[in-house]
C-alpha cells in the first residue's frame, strides 16, 4: 500500500514514517515545512534505510495536491498537516481555520476525485473539553473547546463524519491523542519547537540544556493529588506505531472509527519534573506561577477501545518518555538547525 502523509516532516509525521516503512508500506510525504525542516526526513531515510520520498506543498494547493495525487497511486492518507499551537490560535484565529479546516476541505476534495477514501486524521483529547468523566472514554460527549486550534480539531472530525455517513466508501479513522513526549531513541529526530517552547516536555529539556533558566509549574491548587495539572503522555513512538494499526483497520474496511491513544496513566507537573530528574540525573529548578487560562486541571484516557479493536497498546514508560526527550535536546540543542 501507498501511503500519503501529510505534515510528514513534523514531530509525530516524521516518527510515524519510520513505523510505516519499518511495517513495510512505501510512504510519500507532502509537508510546505512551515513548523519543520526537510532534515527530519534524511533524519528518518538513516534510521529506516529507506529514501523517503517528498513534495514540497501546501495542503491549500489544489493543483499541487491535484498533480500529487495524478501521479502517485495513494491508496491512504495519514493526516497531521495543521497548525498547533493553542496560544497562537487565539490570535490568529482566522489563519488557524484557513489552514486546519479550508486545508483539510481541500485534501479530502482532491482525494475523492482521485478515488482515494481512505483517511487517518490527527484528532486531540481538547476535543473533550474539560471531560465529564476520568477516564475518558471514546463515548464521553465532545466538549466546549477552550481555543480556535480546538475548536478546528473538533469540527474536522463532525465534517469527516458527516463525508464517511453520506459516502460509506470512505474508510475515516479519528485519533485523538492525549500528550506526545519523546523522541525516536536514536536521538536523531524529535520535537522541535520554534521559540519559547509552550509545551512542559520541550520546556523542561531547554531547562536541562540551559537555554531556559527554570520551569514555570502553571497552578499548584488544582484539585489534583498534588495540585499540579495530570495528563497522559504518551511516548511518541507508541503514538507512531497507533498510526500502522490504525492503517490495519482501514484495510479492513472499516467506515467510521473513533480512537484515543494514550497510555491511561496520568501524571502531575510535578511526577514529570521528578521522573524527568531520576530518568536523566539533570535537576529541573521550578517556581509556582499562576494558573494558565484554558488549561484543565486533570485529562487522561481509558485506552481499552484501541486495545480491543487495534490491538494497541502503549510500550513505552515515563522514564523512557523523558529519556529520549532528553537525548534528542541533549543532542540537538538547536533542533534541526545546525
Ligand atoms: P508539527 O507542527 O510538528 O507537524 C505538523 C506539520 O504540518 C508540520 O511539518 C507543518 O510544516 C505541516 N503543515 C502545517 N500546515 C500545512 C499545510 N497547510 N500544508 C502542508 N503542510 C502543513 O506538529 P505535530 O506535533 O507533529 O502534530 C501533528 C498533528 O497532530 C497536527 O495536526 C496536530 O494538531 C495534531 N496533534 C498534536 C498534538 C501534540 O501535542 N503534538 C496533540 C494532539 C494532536
Ligand atoms: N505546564 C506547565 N508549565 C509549562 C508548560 C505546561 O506547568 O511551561 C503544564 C500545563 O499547565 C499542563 C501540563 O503542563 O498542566 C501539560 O501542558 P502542555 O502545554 O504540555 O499540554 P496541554 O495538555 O495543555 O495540551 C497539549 C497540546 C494540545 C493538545 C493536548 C491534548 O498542546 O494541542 O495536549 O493532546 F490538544
Amino acid at each position: 500500500m501507498k501511503i500519503l502523509v501529510t505534515g510528514g516532516a513534523g514531530f509525530i509525521g516524521s516518527h510515524t514514517v519510520v513505523e510505516l516503512q519499518n511495517a513495510g508500506y512505501d510512504v510519500v510525504v507532502v509537508d510546505n515545512l512551515c513548523n519543520s525542516s526537510e532534515k527530519s526526513l534524511e533524519r528518518v531515510a538513516a534510521i529506516t534505510g529507506k529514501r523517503v520520498p517528498f513534495y514540497k506543498a501546501d495542503i491549500l494547493d489544489r493543483d499541487a495536491m491535484n498533480k500529487i495525487f495524478d501521479k502517485e497511486a495513494v491508496d491512504a492518507v495519514i493526516h497531521f498537516a495543521g497548525l498547533k499551537a493553542v496560544g497562537e490560535s487565539t490570535q490568529k484565529p482566522w489563519e488557524y481555520y484557513e489552514n486546519n479546516v479550508a486545508g483539510t476541505l481541500t485534501l479530502v476534495d482532491v482525494m475523492r476525485k482521485h478515488g482515494v477514501k481512505n483517511i487517518i486524521f490527527s484528532s486531540s483529547s481538547t476535543v473533550y473539553g474539560d471531560p465529564q468523566t476520568i477516564p475518558i472514554t471514546e463515548d464521553c460527549p465532545k466538549g466546549v473547546c477552550t481555543n480556535p486550534y480546538g475548536w478546528t480539531k473538533s469540527m474536522l472530525e463532525q465534517i469527516l463524519m458527516d463525508i464517511q455517513k453520506a459516502d460509506n466508501e470512505w474508510n475515516v479513522i479519528l485519533l485523538r491523542y492525549f500528550n506526545p513526549i519523546g523522541a525516536h531513541p536514536s536521538g536523531t529526530i524529535g520535537e522541535n519547537p520554534n521559540g519559547i517552547p509552550n509545551n512542559l516536555m520541550p520546556y523542561i529539556t531547554q531547562v536541562a540544556v540551559g537555554k531556559l533558566k527554570e520551569l514555570g509549574v502553571f497552578g499548584d491548587d488544582y484539585d489534583t493529588p498534588d495540585g499540579t495539572g495530570v495528563r497522559d503522555y504518551i511516548h511518541v513512538v507508541d503514538l507512531a506505531i497507533g498510526h500502522v494499526k490504525a492503517l490495519q483497520k482501514i484495510e479492513e474496511k472499516a467506515g467510521l472509527k473513533i480512537y484515543n491513544l494514550g497510555t491511561g496513566v496520568g501524571y502531575s507537573v510535578l511526577d514529570i519534573v521528578k521522573n524527568f530528574e531520576e530518568a536523566t540525573g539533570v535537576k529541573i529548578p521550578y517556581v509556582i506561577k499562576p494558573r494558565r487560562a484554558g488549561d484543565i486541571a486533570m485529562n487522561y484516557s481509558d485506552a481499552t477501545k484501541a486495545k480491543e479493536e487495534l490491538g494497541w497498546v502503549a510500550q513505552y514508560g515515563i522514564k523512557e518518555m523523558c529519556a529520549d526527550s532528553w537525548r534528542w535536546q541533549k543532542n540537538n540543542p538547536n533542533g534541526y538547525e545546525e
